[in-house]
């Protein structure tokens, strides 16, 4: 029952104590999040898992890109426990990084490999931090960096000071979003389309590209409309609409203000007055900010509950039965990236958290 797994979860806590830190993402379910000794998006997260030198495991209650990341950051004898192997991110996994690597090859062949005369190089691989380890090395190996929908402008920014042009995976939304807040004209974001071979038009368009996207969208945040935002302020004069940057443009276009979950929480609580918000991310987010602010209307723009289906794979049992192993020291569903793979991540990372915030 919910008692019983409460009651171990909590027995197994205590008696763990400072070895063990738990972390939740802020899309965790509430009968997660209830657990998690530091809650934020993944940008925190990432900065939390290296912030717990005492302790022996983390327990990342999030997907599988966060428990690597956070295994790349952490000390080597740091066990990072992802509590459900199931639970990954369908848009990390639309970039693989022999794809990548194809499509740099191409790239390289086009644009060739020498800087220009302010040294800018021709193209920057720049990785949403939902990807997997390998392509966060494959940035860092080719002059490149990560990002969190938190620093995307930042890290654009650092980008375009060393290269002419940037590739930006997995997300389009999220490049084009940012890039285009940034200034940069929409016809100069062509997709990269691995079907067609480079040649005529295609080629003109990349030579003229300031930043190259790939095909990668987030399946909840794709489900977001300009027409659910039409009939949330014909329904709510003076609502707030607040979007995350994973939102196809129009969407993130047609709102009040986009920004990663860490933004839209402190959006909410900087509200003097009490004020309708409608919301374009996920549902357990949006629920849970809705109990927190019972002064503010506070509903999803989508009507149909649309949860991160790969979230949710993380329940209290998981939780339950690696908090145990850990008490009777046994390290169950352990994430381990291989040092081949780790070093030039860490090396992205590390660039990441050093541009400006
Ligand atoms: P944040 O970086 O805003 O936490 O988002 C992570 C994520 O997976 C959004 O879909
Ligand atoms: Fe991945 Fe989307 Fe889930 Fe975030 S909400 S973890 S991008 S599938």
């Amino acid at each position: 029952s919910d008692e019983e797994l409460e009651a171990r979860i909590f027995a197994a806590k205590e008696t763990l104590g400072d070895r063990v830190v738990v972390l939740g993402h802020f899309y965790q379910r509430d009968e997660v999040v209830r657990y998690a000794d530091f809650v934020g998006d993944s940008f925190q997260l990432a900065n939390a898992a290296r912030s717990k030198p005492q302790a022996e495991a983390i327990v990342f209650c999030g997907v599988h890109f966060m428990a690597e990341t956070a295994d790349i950051l952490a000390r080597p004898d740091q066990a990072v426990i992802l509590p459900n192997l199931a639970a990954g991110c369908s848009m990390a996994d639309m970039a693989d990084i022999d794809s990548v690597a194809e499509c740099w090859e191409q790239l390289e062949a086009l644009y060739g490999t020498e800087p220009d005369a302010d040294g800018r190089v021709p193209v920057i691989p720049v990785t949403y931090m939902n990807s997997s380890a390998a392509l966060k090395g494959f940035c860092a190996e080719h002059g490149g960096i990560v990002c969190t929908s938190s620093n995307a402008a930042t890290v654009l920014e650092w980008a375009f000071e060393r290269g002419q042009r940037v590739l930006f995976f997995p997300d389009q939304h999220l490049g084009r979003n940012t890039a285009k807040a940034m200034g940069v004209p929409v016809e100069l974001m062509p997709m990269w389309n691995p079907r067609k071979p480079l040649g005529g038009n295609e080629a003109q368009e990349l030579e003229d590209a300031r930043v190259i996207l790939w095909h990668g969208f987030c399946s909840v945040h794709k489900r977001f409309t300009v027409g659910q935002i039409e009939k949330a302020r014909a329904e709510f004069p003076g609502v707030q609409v607040l979007v995350h940057p994973e939102c196809p443009m129009p969407v993130v276009d047609a709102a009040d203000a986009a920004g990663s979950t860490d933004f839209i929480g402190k959006a909410i609580a900087a509200a003097t007055e009490p004020t309708t918000f409608a919301i374009g991310t996920e549902i357990n987010m949006v629920n849970r900010l809705a109990a927190q602010y019972p002064q503010h209307r506070i509903f999803c723009l989508d009507p149909v509950i649309c949860p991160c289906s790969t979230m949710y794979r993380i329940h209290p049992a998981y939780l339950a039965w690696v908090l145990e192993g850990l008490v009777r020291g046994e390290t169950i569903n352990r994430i381990r990236v291989a040092d081949d793979v780790a070093v030039p991540a860490r090396v992205a990372l590390e660039r990441m958290l050093a541009a400006r915030p």
